[in-house]
């Protein structure tokens, strides 16, 4: 099995820590690496290769990560961001034969190479998705609804990417569980349903990459491929993964001390439960609960734990401030 990170998303939702030009997935919050490095680090751990696919502006940093783990994966750059389906035919072209795509966002616990090595089983005949079970109607996610057996897989009857609040809700209540976006398949497989579903494009990204770039609508791998495919396959995840989207998640991953705060710096805090705080200077606080304070050199948030998601809507105003 290769391994393809995909790692040119902007992952702009830890805002102020994430930026345009450093997405979250290079942030070290997690002891001194990065959640990019951690998912090389899992990559190694059961692929003979490692491709990673990443873009102009992120490219440095990528390799500069790669550096500090001495890790010699082959470093794609895209000739244009355009979402996950473009990244992933542009890799299985560049990595051939069977492999893992794994976005370089997400923190997991415990051995993942366990469920690469039931996926290697069964990647000859299904396109396979990794699940997990949910725990609330997030909408950022997609669903999947196990069907029947075969083997130790599920195929898939159903895949829905990013459905609204009320119909997540219904899925959870019928048992679908989240995708993991983590994705094992076969190159050849990939191609025939490439074949059926976008006929010519596959053969363009062989030819031509920037044609075939040209070509590819933006989207992402689970609109495209996911949702209209009829080999999905599922395997559950049973150990802990989090795509950490915002600082609610960071908070819930972090030590916390003995009244429930996590801090990263140099905080001195009375009277003080249930914060999170972040920052490169001396922060002290005074009888603040249940808040996320996060500083840095040139911009501070101070958000209400539970809304975090909304920061979002800080960095769509900067944008459109220029
Ligand atoms: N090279 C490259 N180029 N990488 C990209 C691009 C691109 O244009 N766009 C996104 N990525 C990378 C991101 O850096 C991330 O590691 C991964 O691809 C997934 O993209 P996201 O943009 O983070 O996707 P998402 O979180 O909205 O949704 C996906 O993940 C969810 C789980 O976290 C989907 O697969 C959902 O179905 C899934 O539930
Ligand atoms: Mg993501």
């Amino acid at each position: 099995m290769k391994a393809v990170i995909l790692s040119g998303g902007k992952g702009t939702r830890l805002f102020p820590l994430s930026r345009g030009k450093y997405p979250k997935q290079y942030l070290k919050i997690f002891d001194s690496k990065s959640l990019f490095q951690m998912t090389v680090e899992r990559a190694e751990s059961f692929a003979e290769d490692i491709v990673v696919i990443t873009n102009e502006d992120q490219k440095f940093i990528v390799m500069d990560q790669l550096d500090e783990l001495g890790c010699e994966a082959d470093v794609i750059v895209e000739p244009v961001s355009k979402n996950t389906f473009a990244a992933v035919l542009m890799a299985s072209v560049v990595a051939g034969g069977d492999f893992v795509v794994m976005p370089s966002d997400h923190f997991m616990k415990g051995d993942f190479s366990r469920y690469v090595g039931i996926a290697e089983k069964y990647v000859r005949d299904y396109v396979i998705t990794f699940g997990v079970k949910p725990s609330k109607p997030h909408t950022g996610y997609g669903y999947i609804k196990p069907g029947e057996k075969h083997g130790e897989i599920f195929r898939v009857e159903k895949f829905m990417e990013k459905p609204d609040y009320n119909t997540a809700r219904e899925y959870i209540a019928q048992g679908y569980l989240w995708n993991s976006g983590i994705f094992a398949m076969s190159s050849e497989v990939l191609k025939s349903e490439i074949e059926r579903l976008y006929p010519g494009l596959y053969e363009l990204f062989e030819s031509d990459a920037e044609k075939g770039y040209e070509k590819c609508p933006e989207t992402s791998f689970d609109y495209a491929v996911m949702e209209k495919t009829d080999k999905a396959g599922v395997i559950e995840l049973d150990i802990f993964w989090n795509d950490l989207g915002s600082f609610d998640s960071i908070y819930e991953i972090l030590d916390k001390d003995g009244s429930g705060n996590a801090v990263k710096g140099e905080v001195f805090q009375i009277d003080s439960e249930n914060n999170l705080i972040i920052s490169e200077r001396f922060v002290s606080s005074i009888g603040l609960r249940d808040y996320l304070v996060v500083d840095t050199r040139d911009a501070l948030l101070i958000c209400k734990r539970g809304e975090a998601q909304r920061v979002r809507d800080v960095v769509k105003y900067l944008r459109e401030k220029g």
